[in-house]
């Protein structure tokens, strides 16, 4: 039975559309690659995102431009989005259409040439570099395409860090550390070291550690390029169970039209733009 099967049958359940810009998510009928492994993949439950969900973060009119060879190269060109309560957002697009320059301004590492960022009512944009970081480290959760793990520390130690760098009560840290590993399936892994787990145990741990001090936004980029179709189904089943029970908001970049199926809401980003926004 095909993995997609399992995501369209939790995609049936919710509303076609969701009140938000840009382009609904199209019906690709893409079929896994891979073997039929899925009986490790549970059906996706239906996310419980609503269109009448709070918008967390709007990007308003976003350009970024930057300086090579003497001449400013247009890289986004006037961006509009919004992200909602509890919703998984994807943006798909080319190589080099702005993906990951789009996703580095909603998390504050950057700034826009033009326009504005609001995340929770607040205008990151206008932030010092110093009051942003500090807004990442509290509310933003990053996922990587290569994990970004520290390879010396155990699964646990590294969920732990995020805790640290969030300034999260020590007295708190062994519950959470424990619940975020368990949430994402590696009870029986915590004291590994990445190099001592698979491709896809590996990502589930930089998730526990993305979600672990309680951010409101996660965001992610090509967090399944690296892995296989089933290993990459895992990490999608994961995300929407972070998004039910810990109620947060993904927003992640992927190429795979398979994975773009269970998005609440996907972008289209041609050249800077996204098309039919
Ligand atoms: N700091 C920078 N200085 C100059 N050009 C940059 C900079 N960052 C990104 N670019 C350019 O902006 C364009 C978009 O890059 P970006 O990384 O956002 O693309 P992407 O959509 O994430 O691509 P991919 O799917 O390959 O990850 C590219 O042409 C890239 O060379
Ligand atoms: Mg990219």
């Amino acid at each position: 039975m095909a993995m997609a099967w399992f995501w369209k049958k939790g995609k049936a359940a919710q509303p076609a559309e969701q009140a938000v810009g840009g382009q609904a998510a199209a019906g690709e009928t893409a079929e896994a690659e891979g073997d039929s492994a899925e009986s490790s993949v549970k059906a996706a439950a239906a996310p419980a995102t609503t269109a009448s969900s709070e918008p967390i973060l709007l990007v308003k009119g976003v350009e970024r431009s930057f300086p090579v060879g003497g001449q400013q190269l247009h890289v986004l060109k006037g961006i509009h989005m919004e992200l909602r309560e509890r919703q998984l957002v994807m943006l798909k697009g080319r190589s080099g259409s702005g993906k990951t320059t789009l996703l580095n301004l909603i998390g504050g590492l950057d700034l826009p040439t033009k326009g504005e960022i609001i995340f929770r009512d607040r205008p990151i944009h206008t932030w010092s570099d110093d009051r942003r970081t500090q807004i990442r480290r509290k509310e933003i959760g990053f996922i990587f395409q290569s994990f970004a793990l520290m390879p010396l520390l155990s699964a646990w130690e590294n969920v732990e860090l995020s805790l640290r760098m969030a300034g999260v009560p020590r007295s708190q840290w062994k519950e959470r550390v424990k619940h975020c590993l368990e949430l994402v399936g590696l009870g029986k892994r915590m004291h590994h070291r990445p190099y001592e787990m698979s491709g896809g145990e590996q990502q589930r741990v930089a998730i526990a550690k993305a979600i672990a001090h309680r951010p409101s936004l996660i965001l992610a980029d090509e967090p399944t390029a690296e892995l296989d179709s089933q290993m990459g189904a895992q990490v999608m089943n994961v995300f929407q169970d972070i998004i039910q029970t810990e109620q947060m908001t993904i927003c992640m970049t992927t190429h795979d039209p398979t994975i773009l199926e269970v998005a609440d809401h996907v972008y289209e980003m041609v050249d800077g733009k996204f098309i039919s926004g």
